[in-house]
C-alpha cells in the first residue's frame, strides 16, 4: 500500500500553555485537506475534516487502514453531533452524563457524511474528546474531524506524540505534541441503533456506568445476532515482540511466567515481564503500577519501549475484568499471539 504515498515533511509542535498560534495553524491544515495528530484524553488520533472524502481517504494510506474499517468523528457539541447523525433520546442520555469523555457512540448517519468515513454503512460513530488541545482544534477548525487513533495499523496505539512521530513521519503534515495521554486506552464503543445498546469495544467507562445512566438496561449486550465493530475482526495492538498473555490467579500466574521467562532466556533469547497490582511483583518483572487506571495508562507505551530494546518474547500477566480492566484484558487478548489460562 505504501507505493502510492508521496514523502512530505512531518512538522512537530510542543504545545505550551498558550498555543493559541499553533492551534490556529492546525486547524488551517484540517481545514485544507492535511493530516494533524493531535493528543485527546484516550490515545493520540490521525486527524482530517469529516466532511472532506479525499482528505479521510489520505488517513488510510497513511495508516496502512484497510478501507472497510470506519473512523470516529469527533465533535465539539452535541448540535454537531445532531448534523452528523440521528440521536436517539438514550444516545442523548449517554452523551450528556459522559460527554465530554472517552464514550463513542454509533448512531443512524445523516446525509452528508462521507461514506469514506463510515466504510459504507449506514451508521456514523461519533464521540465529543475532553481533552482541551482536541477540543479547540475541533472549534478553530469549524469542521468535524474524523480521526483513529494515530498509529501504523495492527501497531500499539500512541499514547505520546514520539509514537506518532515514529508510526508516521513523513506520511502526515503535523503532529500537536500536548504530553502523554491520561487514560492510555481507546473509548468505550457503543452501538446505539439496536434495541438496545452494544458494546463494541470497552473502555474507561464501562457497561455498568451506562447501565446506570440509562436505568433500564441491566446486562451488557453481547448480541452475536448484531454487526460487530468492523475494526474487531483485525489484529491489533500488537507490538513486534510475541506477546503472551499468561491468565489466573496471582500467585499461579506468576510462578508460570517465571518458569517461562528463565526457559526462554535459557535458550538465548531476549524475553521480559510485565506484571501489575498488589503485592509487587519481584524482579526481573516490569512493574507497570499499583491501579488498574495506572496500568491502563501505561501499557501501550511499555509494549513499544519493549520494541525498542530489541526484545523477542513479552510474558504479561493477566488482571481481573473490573472497571477498566475489561477493556485492558480486551487489547492484551487481541495483542496476544498466545494466551495460557493457569
Ligand atoms: O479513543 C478513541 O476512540 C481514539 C481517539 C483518537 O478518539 N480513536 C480510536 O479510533 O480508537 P480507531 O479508529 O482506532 O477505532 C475506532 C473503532 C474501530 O474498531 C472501528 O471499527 C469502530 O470504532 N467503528 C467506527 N465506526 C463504526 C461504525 N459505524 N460502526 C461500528 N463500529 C465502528
Ligand atoms: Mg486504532
Amino acid at each position: 500500500m505504501s507505493r502510492s504515498i508521496r514523502r512530505i515533511v512531518t512538522r512537530v509542535v510542543k504545545l505550551r500553555a498558550r498555543s493559541t498560534a499553533s492551534l490556529r495553524d492546525a486547524a488551517t491544515v484540517i481545514r485544507e485537506g492535511g493530516l494533524v495528530a493531535f493528543p485527546t484524553e484516550t490515545v493520540y488520533g490521525l486527524g482530517a475534516s469529516a466532511r472532506n472524502a479525499r482528505a479521510v481517504k489520505k488517513i488510510f494510506t497513511a495508516k496502512g487502514r484497510p478501507s472497510d474499517n470506519p473512523l470516529i468523528v469527533h465533535v465539539n457539541s452535541i448540535r454537531q453531533a445532531r448534523q452528523l447523525a440521528h440521536v436517539t433520546r438514550d444516545a442523548e442520555k449517554l452523551m450528556k452524563k459522559f460527554w465530554p469523555g472517552p464514550l463513542t457512540l454509533v448512531l443512524k448517519k445523516k446525509k452528508g457524511v462521507p461514506s469514506a468515513v463510515t466504510s459504507g454503512l449506514s451508521t456514523v460513530a461519533i464521540r465529543m474528546p475532553s481533552h482541551p488541545v482536541a477540543r479547540a482544534l475541533i472549534r478553530m477548525a469549524g469542521v468535524p474531524i474524523a480521526a483513529p487513533s494515530a498509529n501504523r495499523a495492527g501497531r500499539p496505539s500512541p499514547t505520546r506524540a514520539e509514537h506518532v512521530l515514529h508510526d508516521l513521519d513523513r506520511r502526515i503534515d503535523l503532529i500537536l505534541d500536548g504530553g502523554p495521554t491520561r487514560v492510555g486506552l481507546e473509548s468505550t464503543v457503543v452501538d446505539m441503533t439496536g434495541f438496545q445498546p452494544v458494546i463494541l469495544r470497552p473502555g474507561k467507562i464501562t457497561a455498568a456506568a451506562i447501565a446506570r445512566a440509562l436505568r433500564q438496561w441491566t446486562a451488557v449486550g453481547k448480541s452475536h445476532s448484531r454487526p460487530r465493530s468492523p475494526g474487531m475482526k483485525y489484529r491489533h495492538y500488537a507490538p513486534e515482540a510475541k506477546l503472551v498473555l499468561v491468565e489466573g490467579p496471582c500467585e499461579r500466574a506468576r510462578k508460570t511466567i517465571r518458569r517461562l521467562y528463565r526457559d526462554t532466556t535459557a535458550t538465548g533469547k531476549r524475553a521480559a515481564w510485565i506484571d501489575f497490582l498488589q503485592p509487587a511483583p519481584a524482579r526481573p518483572a516490569i512493574d507497570l503500577g499499583r491501579t488498574l487506571p495506572v496500568v491502563a495508562r501505561k501499557l501501550f507505551a511499555a509494549l513499544r519501549d519493549l520494541d525498542k530494546e530489541g526484545v523477542d518474547i513479552i510474558f504479561v500477566r493477566g488482571v481481573t475484568e473490573r472497571g477498566i480492566g475489561a477493556a485492558l484484558m480486551n487489547r492484551l487478548r487481541k495483542a496476544a499471539a498466545e494466551t495460557i489460562a493457569v
